[in-house]
């Protein structure tokens, strides 16, 4: 099985970013703890962050005909996006969206979800585990 985990802009600045809301732990290690959980899970999985959302949009499209699944956080493209909604509704690919924070008791601007309205499944407010909770989604349902 492949999964392709994407990350919107900022996701770079991770352990920089404000660390009351984001945690301290840096974008090095949310790439290494993936890498770890796809050693751990006999998984293929391809990593891409982009602070732009057209890059964004082409990477999911490359993901047509080649990938099983879709993580993403698309970060603050969250709440404008709707060509990111297009985008994985156009490759129709099974995908699941992760928020590093507590989305939903956040400010009135997060409470909307373009891209969410494609995933079957939000996973937020669990720091970086929560990636490995939508990948570990991602294999049980289509492995
Ligand atoms: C985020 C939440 C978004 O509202 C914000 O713009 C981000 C990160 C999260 O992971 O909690 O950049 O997607």
């Amino acid at each position: 099985m492949k999964i392709m985990v994407i990350n919107g802009p900022n996701i770079n600045m991770l352990g920089i970013r404000e660390p009351d809301i984001y945690g301290k732990s840096t974008f090095a290690d949310l790439l290494s703890l993936i890498e770890k959980t796809a050693i751990a899970e006999g998984l293929e999985i391809e990593q891409f962050q982009s602070n732009h959302e057209g890059a964004i949009v082409d990477k999911i499209q490359e993901c047509y005909g080649k990938v099983n699944g879709i993580v993403i956080n698309p970060a603050a493209y969250t709440h404008t996006s709707v060509a990111i909604l297009d985008a994985l509704k156009s490759v129709g690919i099974p995908a699941v969206e992760v928020h590093i924070s507590q989305v939903s008791d956040r400010e009135a601007f997060r409470q909307i979800s373009y891209p969410g309205m494609y995933c079957e499944k939000t996973i937020q407010g669990k720091g970086l585990d929560g990636y490995k909770e939508a990948i570990l989604y991602l294999k049980e349902k289509y492995a």
